[in-house]
């Protein structure tokens, strides 16, 4: 399928954008009106995008329904300030309440059962039930367009953080196992970051890995690898010299059935490859590669 953006409806180019850039993260927006009424409304057109000046940008954007704009960004217009929490799995209920369109000046803390928290370099309230809350002052709004569906980018500049000691690991570092956040998809759909969904790549930051185009050619056409599996192998430093695996019974085994039928030899090694770097064994998993 290819779409170009002025052939289809702003609803459903709407719906295709959401459904492909996901997950994204929640910015739960905490502002205040001119007269001090409190707002909280989650934003999912939202990341950070520097640390020195730490910078966040979201954006309420024009109702695609009826053009009308959202209280938040009036508030924030009005005050230029607002405070940024982060939404954990255990608060997404609620979150989801706060978005429903309450009028203007109902306070969605007490519609949604948050606890409004003072902040001290800003108005707005923070969540007490969010893990991290960024107080800001708002450098810029910037207004892409006057129709329904138009972004308003609301720059963020953080002046303060908060975060709950709760989710910090023994060396003070957030663990994205404990923070527990959740995203948004496409359509009615979230997804939750925790369990096996949270996963590292390992990086080399001072050696560069080998690539994927230096990988010996049965290696990078293998049918067996995927292209994960060839990542990590091109991630290391170097083709490694193979000690022979006098000990692995598997191998031996695989070298002896398959003596005389090498596309499938290849085959069955690169499958024992691929359980060995599934495992993190990458040592082994050189080795029989290598012994084709
Ligand atoms: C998880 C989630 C993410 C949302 N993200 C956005 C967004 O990025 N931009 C937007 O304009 N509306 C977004 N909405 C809808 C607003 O939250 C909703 O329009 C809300 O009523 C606005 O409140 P306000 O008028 O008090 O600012 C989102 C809703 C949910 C539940």
């Amino acid at each position: 399928m290819e779409i170009l953006p002025q052939d289809i409806s702003t609803k459903q180019l709407h719906a295709y954008l959401l459904g492909s850039i996901a997950p994204r993260p929640i910015c739960f927006a905490s502002t205040v009106d001119s007269e001090g009424k409190p707002n909280l409304s989650p934003f999912s057109f939202f990341n950070v995008f520097g640390s020195k000046p730490p910078i966040c940008i979201f954006s309420p954007a024009r109702r695609v329904r009826d053009n009308t704009i959202k209280d938040t960004l009036e508030n924030v217009i009005a005050t230029k300030e607002v405070v940024i929490n982060v939404v954990s799995y255990a608060m997404v209920q609620q979150m989801s309440l706060a978005s429903c369109e309450y009028p203007k000046g109902v306070s969605e803390f007490e519609k949604s059962g948050f606890t409004p928290v003072a902040s001290t370099l800003v108005k707005p309230f923070r969540v007490k039930e969010a893990p991290v809350s960024l107080e800001c002052k708002v450098l810029e709004v910037k207004a892409m367009g006057t129709e329904g569906g138009a972004a308003n980018l609301i720059i963020c500049e953080v002046v303060k953080m908060h975060i709950d000691d709760a989710i910090l690991d023994e060396n003070q570092q957030i663990d994205p196992h404990k923070i527990d956040l959740v995203a948004r998809m496409g359509m009615d759909y979230y997804c939750r970051a925790s369990g096996e969904s949270v996963f590292e790549v390992p990086k080399p930051n001072l050696s560069l890995g080998i690539g994927i185009d230096r990988l010996p050619l049965s290696i990078k056409n293998s049918e067996v690898l995927s292209g994960n599996d060839l990542g990590i192998l091109g991630n290391c430093t170097g083709i490694p010299i193979v000690a022979d695996l006098q000990d692995d019974e598997r191998l031996i085994n695989i070298l002896k059935t398959y003596d005389t039928d090498g596309v499938l030899k290849v085959q069955v090694l690169h499958q024992y490859a691929k359980e060995l770097i599934g495992k993190g064994d990458l040592d082994t998993a050189w080795q029989v590669l290598l012994s084709e």
